[in-house]
């Protein structure tokens, strides 16, 4: 943060954002097919996270009268100008976005980009540099043309991997002179949680067993990444691309070697993917836990040496919580699965029962830059709460400038402490849908906008009061955290 070029800034996704169902070409991708589930009707976190073929299908069936919060977003689409002024307002210096595959292919068979979709992103990110805001994007950020996942199984099939590298090269063809930081995918590793979200694909539909699909998936988009990573860097030397990571830093439940052991393993799995990315090849010990469990990857020809050639500049991540292992089977969800909550009696969790815990993105960011030696860049932190309006009509969000503050000044440490890092970007800037809950209720923004989980409301935006703390967080390169 001592140096001017920390790029300080805020996040969101196409699909969380945009909105503009229908308009401008774009097709339909997979997350407009996720419906929103009342918290009275949701089993388990699991139900509302992964959509199964049975409800893909009776979603699908409903057609226009789905609630469907992905197809609204928040009205990004026609509020670009108005959005991306108030983030130069508050100071921002780097405004974080991905592309959306069916406004740029609608079914992701066809042959050339359609013309308005890309339009719309030369706009969006020439508005960014007129403003003085570095863009960074995501090339994919989950989302998926429909017509590829009913095809192929989504990630599961190789044959997706040539329609995602046309896409990828359209984009930066089309958009190379305006952006030069990337990220091919967001959470790389998010198909572990949700093969539906992160993979694009149902388990259920595959012959292969659920570890096996899911583990299949991350490697065709490993192949694609790297493919992508050399393309983007032989059109364009100045290209700094980036592995994104969904961080959660695991503690061991107890000193019990059994706790530590499993802790180890869940952060090994947590982290191979960008291991790959980092280093080139898989880690030994992925290959090993895939044999213990029944299955091994079917690979690509050639794949040692694409995965070799397509490595990264930096290690990105998003960063919300830790959480606890037990290495006793009874306590805890498969692994990997996005998390079973034993109680971390020294943390206080959100109201969505996430462990806040600014201490252990000091112990992440120290992990990863020890591991690689790359950059790392803290791409999504923030707290998801329900802001409700005060008397005043204003949103007096204290709660998420404490979360922030204490993260910002986890990261400060970190960098005192010698982890060069790149940047800190608060996730859903703006408030947006959740991911997992397709929620409007559960907001992260420093700009509220009025809609609820309905699509009821003006969209109009206001500022929070973690607006104005932000500015001045901005104002003093991190200094003034009051
Ligand atoms: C990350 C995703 O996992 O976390 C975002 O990249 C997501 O898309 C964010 O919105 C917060 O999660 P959620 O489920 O609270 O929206």
């Amino acid at each position: 943060m001592s140096e001017s070029g920390f790029l300080w800034g805020g996040a969101t996704s196409c699909a969380q954002s945009e909105g503009g169902f229908g308009e401008g070409g774009r097709g339909q991708c997979h997350l407009d097919f996720v419906d929103y589930v009342p918290p009275e009707r949701r089993i388990d976190r699991r139900g509302t996270f992964e959509v199964s073929l049975d409800r893909y299908r009776a979603n699908k069936s409903l057609g226009e009268r789905l609630n469907a919060p992905f197809r609204r977003g928040n009205d990004f689409f026609h509020r670009y100008k108005e959005d991306l002024a108030l983030l130069a307002e508050m100071g921002f210096k780097c405004f974080r976005t991905s592309i959306s595959w069916c406004r740029l292919f609608p079914t992701g068979f066809e042959e050339h980009p359609n013309p308005e979709g890309l339009s719309f992103y030369r706009r969006v990110f020439s508005e960014c540099r007129r403003l003085g805001m570095e863009p960074l994007v995501t090339i994919n950020h989950y989302d998926t043309p429909i017509e590829l996942v009913e095809r192929f199984n989504g990630w599961e099939s190789p044959e997706i991997i040539p329609h995602f590298l046309k896409f990828a090269r359209a984009v930066i063809d089309g958009l190379g002179d305006l952006v030069r930081y990337w990220i091919p995918f967001n959470e790389i590793n998010m198909a572990m949680c949700s093969p539906y979200m992160g993979g694009a694909l149902f388990v259920e539909r595959s012959e292969k067993g659920r570890a096996h699909v899911i583990h299949q998936s991350i490697y065709h988009k490993l192949v694609a990444s790297a493919l992508l990573v050399a393309y983007a860097r032989s059109v364009n030397p100045s290209a700094r691309l980036g592995a994104m990571l969904g961080r959660i830093e695991p503690y061991p439940l107890t000193c019990d070697p059994r706790d530590v052991a499993r802790s180890l393993l869940e952060d090994q799995l947590n982290l191979y993917p960008v291991d790959v990315m980092a280093r080139g090849f898989y880690p030994p010990r992925s290959i090993s836990y895939f044999k213990e469990n029944g299955f091994e990857i079917e690979r690509i020809e050639d794949d040692e040496r694409i995965l070799h050639e397509g490595t990264v500049d930096f290690i990105s991540i998003s960063y919300y919580m830790s959480y606890v292992v037990s290495g006793q089977d009874e306590k805890r969800e498969p692994i990997g699965d996005l998390v079973k909550n034993l109680k971390n009696p020294y943390i206080h969790s959100s109201d969505w029962g996430w462990g806040i815990d600014p201490e252990g993105l000091r112990i992440t960011l120290h992990r990863l830059y020890d591991r690689y030696g790359l950059p790392v860049f803290v791409v999504e932190n923030g707290l998801g709460a329900s802001d409700t309006p005060g008397d005043d009509g204003r949103i007096h969000d204290l709660y998420r400038i404490d979360y922030l503050r204490d993260h910002i000044g986890a990261v400060r440490r970190a960098i005192e402490e010698g982890v060069d890092v790149m940047g800190f970007l608060v996730w859903g800037c703006i408030d947006v849908p959740s991911a997992s809950l397709a929620e409007m209720s559960k907001r992260y923004g420093l700009v509220y906008v009025d809609a609820d989980d309905y699509g009821r409301g003006t969209y109009r935006r206001q500022r929070k009061d973690s607006f104005f703390w932000y500015q001045k967080v901005i104002a003093s390169n991190g200094e003034d955290l009051g």
